[in-house]
């Protein structure tokens, strides 16, 4: 089924599709008149040997023609507009639609497809829609038309047409059969090539790393030759078409000939007329050849149509309440009342029952082993991921009950990968807060211990920031992070095992500095350091999924083991001793 949604798109292009629409005809028209004058002059040129009428037909036979050619190049003008214009405006649609997605629809459909149907498939649809525009409307009236004119002028030879007709339609049915069903493949295929080769370029050093471009390539070569194979095979039977087509053309040219000559014997047929015949079921016959090339790209646009759609139509489920709550700011209190959380498609639970509170001018710490749910926890707060049991709170209102913009405004999120975009430094650290002040980008680089390193960059400030932050450090890359963070002034900050990457002296100075400029804010850091948590106002312990420990550094070291076992393996012996009295 085609989803004919899409064409919604085509909309705001009705005028240009309705002149698109005249030009098509004064084409049709020109076409349809031309033999018919040059039967005339046949005919009776050759009677009378009478120039001035030759002279007269010629003359409107050369102004038609202009007329029929200046309607085309108007056709081909308007159909490309209006297919180029289309593909943005579904482009944009797709885009916008993408970037309304949660965490929840990305996983479904994955970064390459969705690249594949922002870009091949728009493309797919844009070359068969600018073909239709030129065909479609035309090929059924010159059709009729013409197949009209044809029997009108000699009615015993219809029958060539016919079977010409119907040995196209019969072999483009068969082609249709056998070539249908690879377009999908086609252009999963697509998808899967654009995988592998993000996949490689992504992890390229690994894969030097590791010598495995042998392994990588085949990889490649293999997703590679699967598509071309496809291709090929497509190809080769649209290929085969034309000459196929050819071959009944000119079959049905000769059988006209020999009839029509036989009937010019016979004195049942004018010379003029034969040859407009000819012209006229040439014409016929290439429509219907039209419509049934129309049938196989249908088939193909309908299958990038339907992609486009299942992503057009995929309501994201992280949405904004009807009626949202405005929450006063009152310093980003985080209360998590028994959440639950399971991730979509995984039938166990990763969070179970988890309930706490993290108080503004606090610093809250979590700290357990890899993928006990850390990051889990502080992902839900921003609602990239929404709640399976239970509540997240922010300032006292439920995470679902507020616009997502007003939650987000107050929360000063670092990823556990820190991500940069290119630019300069200042553009990334005002990222969140376009319009923050000179002194503020430098108090937030300052804060995140960040001015060390900008100040040794020849343009300081506006030193140029690679794709994706690939010219910093992973430290630096953190760093500007953390500013990207303060930059905005936010109520909460979420500090997703940000300080990973700093030194342990680094590390310290940043928490000093972000003590101060956080008071009276709600500060939670996910850590595997104890060090970096040991000054928390409360520690949360986390094990596989569940909290196993709350309180301070000291208290935890007596009543929790998992977080003594933890401390016990990373901080000296003497300093555990000292803790502990
Ligand atoms: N997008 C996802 N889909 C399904 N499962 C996920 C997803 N992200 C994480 N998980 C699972 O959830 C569990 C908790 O992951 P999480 O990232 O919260 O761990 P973490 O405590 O932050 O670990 P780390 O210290 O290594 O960052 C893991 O077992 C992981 O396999
Ligand atoms: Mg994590």
């Amino acid at each position: 089924m085609i989803r004919t949604k899409i064409l919604k798109y085509l909309s705001p292009y009705i005028w240009p599709l309705l002149l698109m629409t005249v030009f098509i005809y004064c084409q049709a028209s020109a076409n349809l008149a031309l033999p018919d004058f040059m039967a005339k002059i046949i005919n009776e040129g050759i009677i009378d040997k009478n120039t001035e009428t030759i002279f007269h037909y010629g003359l409107i036979m050369m102004l038609i023609a202009v007329g029929g050619g200046l309607a085309t190049v108007g056709v081909n003008y308007l159909s490309s507009k209006i297919g180029t214009g289309f593909a943005k405006d579904l482009r944009n649609a797709i885009f916008t639609k993408i970037e309304s997605f949660s965490l929840v629809e990305f996983n479904k459909f994955s970064t390459a497809s969705l690249i594949t149907r922002t870009t091949n498939d728009v493309q797919q649809i844009q070359m068969v829609l600018t073909m239709l525009f030129r065909l479609a409307f035309m090929a059924p009236i010159v059709g009729v038309l013409a197949t009209l004119k044809a029997y009108r002028l000699a009615p015993s030879m219809t029958w060539i047409m016919g079977v010409a007709v119907i040995t196209l339609i019969s072999i483009i049915a068969l082609i249709f059969k056998i070539v249908t069903p690879k377009f999908t493949r086609l252009q999963k295929l697509l998808d899967k090539l654009n995988l592998v080769t993000r996949e490689i370029l992504g992890g390229l050093r690994v894969i030097k790393a590791f010598n495995k471009e042998k392994h990588e390539e085949e990889k490649f070569n293999k997703t590679n030759k699967d598509l071309t194979q496809l291709n090929i095979f497509v190809g080769r039977l649209m290929m085969l078409l034309q000459p196929v087509m050819m071959l009944i053309l000119n079959f049905m040219m000769i059988a006209i000939v020999w009839f029509g000559a036989h009937q010019i014997g016979l004195g049942n047929l004018q010379v003029g007329n034969m040859l407009a015949f000819l012209q006229y079921s040439m014409q016929a016959v290439s429509a219907f050849l039209m419509i049934s090339i129309i049938f196989i790209a249908i088939p193909r646009a309908s299958v990038s149509a339907n992609r486009i759609a299942e992503v057009l139509e995929t309501d994201t489920q992280i949405k904004d309440p009807l009626q949202p709550v405005k929450a006063p700011r009152k310093g980003g209190k985080v209360e998590f009342k028994n959440v639950t959380f399971a991730y979509p498609e995984a039938t166990e639970p990763v969070l179970h029952n988890i309930s706490f509170i993290a108080l503004p001018g606090q610093t809250t710490a979590f700290i357990g082993s890899t993928g006990s749910g850390k990051s889990t926890i502080l992902n839900l707060i921003p609602r990239f991921y929404d709640v399976t049991e239970g509540q997240v709170l922010v300032d006292d209102v439920d995470v679902r009950d507020m616009k997502q913009r007003d939650l987000r405004a107050r929360i000063g999120y670092v990823s556990q990968k820190a991500m940069l975009f290119s630019g300069t430094i200042k553009e990334n650290i005002t990222y969140g807060n376009p319009n923050a002040t000179e002194a503020k980008i430098f108090g937030a680089a300052a804060t995140a211990q960040a001015l060390e390193f900008i100040k040794e960059l020849e343009q300081k400030f506006d030193s140029s920031v690679a794709q994706a932050g690939s010219n910093f450090s992973g430290g630096q890359k953190q760093r500007l992070a953390i500013a990207r963070a303060l930059a905005k002034n936010p109520e909460l900050y979420l500090f997703d095992d940000s300080f990973s990457a700093l030194d342990f002296k680094t590390d310290a100075a940043l928490r000093r500095a972000l003590k101060k400029e956080a008071k009276g804010k709600t500060i939670l850091i996910v850590t595997q350091r104890v060090g970096t948590i040991m000054d928390a106002d409360k520690i949360i312990v986390i094990d596989a999924g569940k909290i196993v420990g709350e309180g301070t550094h000291k208290e935890l070291l007596s009543t929790c083991e998992i977080y003594r076992e933890i401390a016990t393996s990373q901080l000296p012996p003497e300093k555990l001793v000292e803790d502990l009295t």
